[in-house]
């Protein structure tokens, strides 16, 4: 077991599961996912065969029993964490006129509710040690022309940014709180099976108009997470890792 003890919410795939990967250097890591415990047992695989420790625990993390689960385990396991990094996130897109309730609380409640009770039961747990919080936003967050169809997640995404400044204005200087706003990464989301070759150009005319010319890597955004997550004179910063894309849509 290694001496320090990280969890990363949603990391059984995608970004999460590559900031699980690099943590897991010197990191106990709790992996974490909703539902899919084939990948979260998967990485856990990956880092304990590396020699690394890690375990995984099913949780919801937009629900307060969710949040207790993952903390009364994280007790029970490793005694405490010290680094945070808040993933776990979903889009879904809903043109307007189609909006409803339904959607509109599960893009909060999972993209910024999750943040906001995940980090009050990590810093609950925290006694005097110092520690980092790292959220993932996404450059939806800040984007003056955001799409309709996600505007849902964008305003919930904007609401983590605002809610890393709160955080770590609140936590200094014990806790320093910063956020990544990934622009498109390479992710299932985009190698979905059911992609039919419509979307398939779609989405490759996305990748070309983005400046550096290809998404970003889900391990580019890790090395961001980590950065964030060791720095200690970093605090309530937004890094936004998005290949230039934003300087495209403003
Ligand atoms: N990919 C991109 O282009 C992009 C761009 C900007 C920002 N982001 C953000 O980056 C983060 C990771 O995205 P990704 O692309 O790596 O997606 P992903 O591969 O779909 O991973 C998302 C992870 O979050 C978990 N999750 C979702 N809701 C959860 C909940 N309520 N409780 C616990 N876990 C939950 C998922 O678990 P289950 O599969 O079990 O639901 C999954 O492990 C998200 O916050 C996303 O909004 C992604």
């Amino acid at each position: 077991m290694r001496a320090k003890t990280a969890v990363v919410t949603g990391s059984a795939t995608g970004i999460g599961r590559a900031v699980a990967l690099r943590l897991s250097g010197d990191h106990n890591v709790v992996v974490n996912a909703k539902s899919n415990e084939d990948e979260g047992r998967r990485t856990v695989e990956e880092i304990t065969a590396a020699g690394g420790s890690a375990v995984f625990i099913r949780s919801d993390v937009s629900t307060q029993q969710g949040v207790d689960q993952l903390f009364e385990a994280v007790r029970e396991i490793f005694g405490r964490a010290t680094v945070l990094v808040n993933n776990a996130g979903a889009t879904r897109s809903a043109p307007l006129g189609s909006w409803d309730e339904a959607h509109w609380y599960d893009m909060l409640a999972t993209n910024l509710v999750s943040c906001a009770l995940t980090s009050q039961a990590f810093v609950g747990q925290l006694d005097r040690a110092r520690a980092a919080i790292v959220n993932v936003s996404s450059a939806r967050g800040i984007e003056r022309y955001a799409r309709i169809g996600v505007a849902a997640y964008s305003a919930a995404k904007a609401g983590v940014i605002n809610l890393t400044g709160a955080l770590a204005k609140a936590l200094a200087p014990q806790v320093t709180v910063n956020v990544v706003s990934p622009g498109f990464v390479e992710t299932r989301y985009f190698q979905r099976s059911d992609l039919t070759a419509e979307d398939e150009a779609m989405i490759d005319g996305w990748r070309k108009a983005v400046p550096i010319e290809r998404f970003v890597d889900p391990d580019e955004i890790a090395a961001a997470v980590i950065f964030l997550a060791k720095e200690p004179a970093m605090t309530g910063a937004n890094l936004v890792m998005d290949g230039g894309w934003t300087l495209t849509v403003s």
